[in-house]
């Protein structure tokens, strides 16, 4: 009998310090085992004569029960104790903040520009490119601006040393391809020309260069957007109807569009195009100068001479004269010949566009890489 309590002491303490669910199957098995301390007991019972056989058999299987249950309890215990470690570990709360991810946004005239091609595609208008590295052939030489000729001025270029050295001859086609970074979109006017009959519908955005002094209202890079319409019968009237069609979308149905004569050698006539001021409903303030009127760009109908350089067939707008006011030459209805081809051009500043939308007061902002600028927009 003191075998068994012994047994059963051992059993307890054992148990007791027992932490690991391992611990435990060890246990049963060094009691419980076919080698197991209790299990050598109860086989010895069969030798031993009966009233002894009965009161040993007795205690020995009331420890088995013992040590059975509690074993059954302890790794219940140990079980639930270890999904509690787990579950108090790896609890996860998801009420606190997470960590927030910095995102970007578009550039002010990424967005307007996009906003500017989104309104002209609306108006029929497909989007042309061209590169900012050009030669003086298409920035000025096609668009009828001859090398020699003042109104060249009106571009202050940078020129590019060529790798080969300068390319000032003249080539075989008689395109100088000296080169400079393109001082108007109006290039791609040529490059899609050539490539391209008529009708012709682009609007061409993308970034000038002008090697002039900055200040508030001038960068030596900025944003311009060129426009093309070349087709068989077309006016200023069209002109108008598009630009002001397209203003009144970009900014307020009445914002009204106003045409100056001006001069450029690629077209006339020429206009100098203004709109009324967008800040205080052509009132007059500080931004238009009391004005009213803000200017935004030029334009014109494209010269013949721009057509005839690019191969087109430029109609002949002269009016129709008679040698005598009897002569029974007639013209046609709108005065022109039947067959060639007309069109306007218009170029604006998308960057002068973006400082008028969202009231900046200095463009030298937009280059200026300052996040306290950008993250405004
Ligand atoms: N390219 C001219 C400029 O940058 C603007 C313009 C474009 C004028 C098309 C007429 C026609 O000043």
């Amino acid at each position: 009998m003191d075998e068994i309590s012994s047994i059963k002491t051992a059993f307890s303490e054992a148990l007791a310090s027992a932490a690991m669910l391992d611990g435990i199957e060890r246990l049963r098995i060094q009691y419980l085992g076919r080698n197991g301390a209790l299990t050598a007991i109860l086989r010895a019972l069969k030798d031993l004569p009966e009233q002894e056989r009965k009161i040993r058999g007795d205690a020995a299987n009331r420890l088995r029960a013992y040590v059975e249950d509690a074993l059954h309890e302890k790794r219940a215990e140990l079980e639930r104790t270890t999904r509690e470690g787990i579950l108090v570990k790896e609890r996860l709360d998801v009420t606190r903040p997470g960590l927030v991810r910095k995102r970007g946004h578009l550039h002010p005239v990424t967005q307007i520009t996009r906003e500017v091609i989104a309104i002209f595609a609306g108006l029929g208008f497909a989007v042309a490119e061209g590169p900012e590295v050009e030669t003086e052939y298409y920035n000025f030489d096609a668009l009828n601006i001859p090398a020699d000729h003042p109104a060249r001025d009106m571009w202050d270029t940078f020129w590019i040393k060529s790798p080969k050295g300068d390319v000032k001859t003249e080539n075989v086609k008689r395109k100088s391809e000296r080169l400079l970074l393109r001082t108007h979109t109006s290039p791609v006017q040529i490059r899609y020309m050539e490539s391209h009959q008529p009708p012709i519908r682009i609007i061409v955005p993308g970034t000038v260069y002008r090697y002039e002094a900055t200040d508030a209202s001038h960068e030596i890079q900025f944003a311009q957007v060129e426009g093309l319409f070349a087709d068989s019968d077309v006016s200023v009237a069209h002109f108008k109807a598009v630009i002001g069609e397209f203003f009144a979308r970009l900014f307020t149905p009445d914002t009204v569009v106003r045409l100056r004569p001006s001069y450029f050698p690629f077209t006339e006539p020429s206009f100098e195009m203004d709109i009324s001021c967008t800040y205080c409903s052509a009132k007059g303030c500080s931004v238009c100068k009391q004005s009213g009127w803000l200017e935004i760009g030029g334009a014109g109908m494209v010269h013949p001479h721009v057509f005839k350089a690019i191969g087109y067939n430029p109609k002949d707008v002269r009016p129709v004269r008679s040698k005598s006011p009897t002569a029974t030459a007639v013209p046609t209805k709108s005065g022109r010949t039947s067959n060639g081809v007309q069109g306007f051009a218009f170029g604006m500043g998308l960057t002068r566009l973006a400082l008028m939308k969202y009231k900046i007061p200095d463009i030298r902002l937009f280059n200026s890489g300052d996040l306290r600028f950008l993250k405004q927009f």
